[in-house]
């Protein structure tokens, strides 16, 4: 792993610094509040470490995609009670990002608050990482903190161009982020098996290609398994399919043959004629007897049975999406079943586990074993584009 500070290379005392803290506050809402702040949760440490130091801290976020302008529905000032109340701070709402509205709430803020700046993306200058506006907020900083792994996959100004305009740490949560994606990818224990679920083999290409190359066992799920299946001649019925990736599919078992890397995917598979929760024409067959009139809604028990025995040799493993159609009932059991045998193998300290993107977090959640696999990622698009393979600009700013 290339290196990059962290607050370890801070000073123990901050006093009459300002740390521009970037962190991730693109949450979830429910009505006038966040329905997940894990996000926040995760940011904390950060957060308060910078302010028992002394410093000011700013935070800087994005929340939604307002394309340059502002947007009242999409201020920061949404999420601050979130914030207050999940860092136990007050903290300042400041509704710019510079000039001297910023100044002068700095000079109100005293060591070791906490300020909260209006959404950076109101202003054209981040998503285009202008260097001017850049400048202008690095301005007000003397330090600047990335703890943001989630938009770490963007170039922008808040994400990339702060990076080299200041003196530039990762905070507590990308730090984790980091080492724990650098264990299971970047230097591994091997064997290594990737379980890759999901709709559409189309939104995950590149992630796949990049993995036959990675890892040792890959296991496909979701939507994605039924245009491999098909792809080796089984008939998938009315399945979700994509048919004119059949070759696609097949240039990637033919990658993965070269490199050593087994595809799983499964021999038995849950059927029905409709799509709803617990539909009367639900059963179980053999991959190769699905009716025509019938579609793939999960893997079957034998198939979860032999990949839990998979789990058991690997050293590694690393998860994005859901096996099934997880969230309508029985769909879910496949999933629920292997993430369960993952967790314990890890609780037992024979599997490292990585996870992310928000749908595997969800059924993670809904497995009732998030808190069970070793790490489990914030991100979304950042993680998608790491197991990608990709640079991610935000990552790469902090290791210059
Ligand atoms: C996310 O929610 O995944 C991140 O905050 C990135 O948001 P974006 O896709 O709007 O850049």
């Amino acid at each position: 792993m290339t290196q990059f500070k962290t607050l370890d290379d801070l000073p123990a005392d901050l006093s009459g610094k300002v740390a521009l803290v970037r962190v991730d506050l693109n949450l979830p809402m429910d009505g006038g509040s966040a329905s997940d702040v894990t996000r926040v949760e995760a940011a904390k440490p950060t957060i308060l470490e910078l302010a028992d130091k002394g410093a000011k801290v700013l935070l800087l976020a994005h929340y939604g995609r307002p394309k340059g302008q502002r947007h009242s529905t999409m201020s920061t000032s949404w999420v601050q009670g979130d914030v207050e109340e999940v860092i136990g701070r007050e903290i300042m709402f400041i509704p710019e990002v510079t000039g001297p509205v910023v100044e002068q709430s700095i000079g109100i803020l005293g060591d070791g608050d906490i300020g909260l700046l209006d959404n950076v993306r109101f202003w054209p200058g981040e998503e285009a990482n202008d260097a001017e506006f850049a400048k202008a907020v690095a301005a007000h900083g003397d330090l600047y903190v990335n703890d943001a792994f989630s938009a770490a996959h963007r170039a922008h100004a808040s994400t990339e161009g702060l990076a080299h305009l200041l003196p530039a740490y990762a905070g507590r949560a990308m730090e984790a982020e980091l080492k724990a994606l650098d264990a299971a990818l970047g230097n591994p224990e091997t064997p290594v098996a990737a379980v890759v679920g999901g709709a559409k083999v189309s939104s995950k290409l590149d992630v796949l290609t990049n993995l036959v190359g990675k890892v040792q066992h890959l296991i496909i799920g979701g939507g994605m398994a039924n245009t491999f299946l098909a792809a080796r001649g089984v008939d998938v019925g009315k399945s979700l399919c994509e048919h004119d990736l059949t070759d696609t599919a097949n240039t990637i078992m033919d990658q993965a043959d070269h490199a050593g890397c087994t595809i799983h995917l499964p021999y038995d598979v849950v059927v029905a004629r409709e799509f709803a929760a617990n539909p009367s024409s639900l059963r179980t067959c053999n991959v190769h007897e699905v009716g025509t009139d019938e579609m793939i809604l999960d893997i079957g028990p034998q198939a979860v049975e032999a990949l839990a025995d998979v789990l058991k040799t690997c050293r590694t493993l690393v998860w994005n999406g859901p096996l099934g159609a997880f969230e309508t009932v029985p769909f879910d059991e496949a999933t629920v079943a292997l993430a369960k045998t993952a967790a314990a193998l890890t609780q037992d300290g024979s599997l490292v586990s990585v996870a992310g993107g928000g749908d595997t977090v969800a059924a993670l959640a809904h497995a009732g074993v998030k808190d069970d696999f070793t790490f489990v990622s914030t991100a979304g698009g950042a993680f998608l584009e790491w197991m990608e393979g990709k640079n991610l600009p935000g990552v790469a700013a902090l290791e210059q």
